[in-house]
């Protein structure tokens, strides 16, 4: 997927104000790091080999490739140039795994990494341990001068590692969904339960607010520069859509009425014969769902997931309403006037993925991460049920196609007053 924002800005972390001891520094750093690596092991752990090589369709990358990209990533642009005595661990791992970095060098055709039997998930699991070492020693020798240079990238690579650690749930379940014997990732899979409280809209603070990343925390560079945007009137839904709501879009014909569509959606909806939202499919006469812990009823009090930005768009329509922009989204965030805006369902806007005023993307190849995807793509916002913890932000900007819809990906509504 596009969506990999990563902050060229270089932005300093909690742990690298000056405050700390160089020591006490390495010490918070190894410590993230270890932390950070074996969440993607624990997630990967509940796959088999063969779960781990399957490429189902070319927007998503098997397990074993995030492994290994990951990894990658930390070999390319932490050692290679930080550390003279580390060796590569093997001269052939650069092209299989380096995403979509031209800078880096030339790499291996993204739609057929599925393709990519060897190196097996062994030598995969070599290469973790061999980059996991080397970046422990590097952490632990690095000097005063270059440590604030080492630790910066480091953090890089972490947040890098968690978006992956999401894509790995996601791009799974996308593969599982194939599988006419619905595969159960994790049969102990709960899904997380929405906020109750009162329903309905809320004002969201019109006037001119600061947009964007502030303070001194890690983001990435898309969320910069922090800048002013004018909330026009506008109220905002407490909640996200749920399950029912969508279930009346349904039965009131909305994936077969054109005038809720745009163009492209409509064609989209045709062309892919979409009838509900992603992995949903009737079974004895009700709605199921395939869900990370396999198939199951369609909760109607559940926020609706994996649907798409043409059918958040229609169903908002539909419903008389509009989804929030970006702005709207974040300030009511920031006002606490919102329920669930995060670990749950990334939350469509009507944003397009542009940069915010002022936006410049950093010289050399982490340049790449945010600013050449600023096109064609619209923003989501808040987290989702797979999004790792530590890594959400209220302005996180996540980007996706209009048509995509096997994130975990869902809608809450707007309407101008
Ligand atoms: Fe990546």
């Amino acid at each position: 997927m596009a969506r990999t924002g990563m902050s060229p800005a270089l932005r300093k972390g909690p742990a690298n104000r000056p405050r700390r001891s160089l020591d006490q520094t390495r010490a918070i750093w190894l410590d993230a790091f270890q932390r950070v690596r074996a969440e993607t092991e624990k997630r990967a752990a509940l796959l088999s080999a063969e779960d781990q090589i399957v490429q189902s369709m070319a927007d998503a990358s098997p397990a074993k490739w995030h492994r290994a990209h990951v990894t990658w990533f930390f070999e390319q642009f932490l050692l290679v140039p930080h550390d003279p005595a580390y060796r590569i661990f093997d001269e052939r791992f650069p092209f299989l795994f380096n995403s979509y970095y031209v800078a880096a060098g030339p790499r291996y055709a993204r739609p057929q990494r599925g393709l990519i039997t060897r190196p097996n998930g062994a030598e995969v699991a070599a290469y973790r341990a061999h980059v996991d070492a080397a970046v422990a020693r590097l952490i632990a020798e690095v000097s005063t001068e270059s440590a604030e240079r080492v630790f910066t990238i480091v953090e890089i690579g972490l947040h890098h590692e968690q978006q992956h650690q999401e894509m790995l749930l996601t791009d799974i379940l996308h593969a599982f969904a194939q599988n006419p014997t619905d595969p159960v990732y994790d049969a102990e899979w709960q899904a997380p339960r929405a906020r109750l409280g009162p329903r309905g809209y809320v004002d969201v603070p019109a006037g001119v607010h600061a947009i964007g990343h502030d303070g001194d925390d890690f983001c990435f560079d898309n969320e910069t520069p922090l800048h002013d945007e004018l909330i026009p009137r506008v109220r905002i839904a407490r909640h996200l859509v749920t399950n029912a709501e969508w279930l009346e879009f349904i039965s009131a014909s909305g994936y077969t009425t054109p005038s809720l569509w745009l163009s492209d959606g409509w064609t989209t909806a045709q062309n892919e014969n979409w009838q509900a939202p992603g992995y949903w499919r009737q079974k004895d006469g009700a709605w199921h769902v395939m869900t990370l812990g396999g198939l199951r009823p369609v909760d109607p009090a559940a926020p609706v997931q994996h649907v798409s930005y043409y059918e958040a768009d229609a169903f908002a329509r539909f419903a008389g309403k509009h989804l929030p922009s970006e702005p709207e989204w974040e300030t009511a965030a920031r006002h606490d006037i919102i329920a669930d805006a995060f670990g749950i369902a990334w939350q469509w806007t009507r944003s397009a993925y542009l940069p915010y005023p002022g936006y410049r993307a950093v010289e050399g190849a982490l340049g790449e991460y945010n600013g050449k995807f600023m096109v064609s793509q619209m923003v989501l916002r808040g987290s989702s049920l797979a999004t790792p913890e530590g890594h959400e932000r209220v302005s996180y900007r996540n980007f996706f196609y209009p048509p995509a819809r096997w994130q975990f990906s869902g809608l809450r509504l707007a309407e101008f007053i």
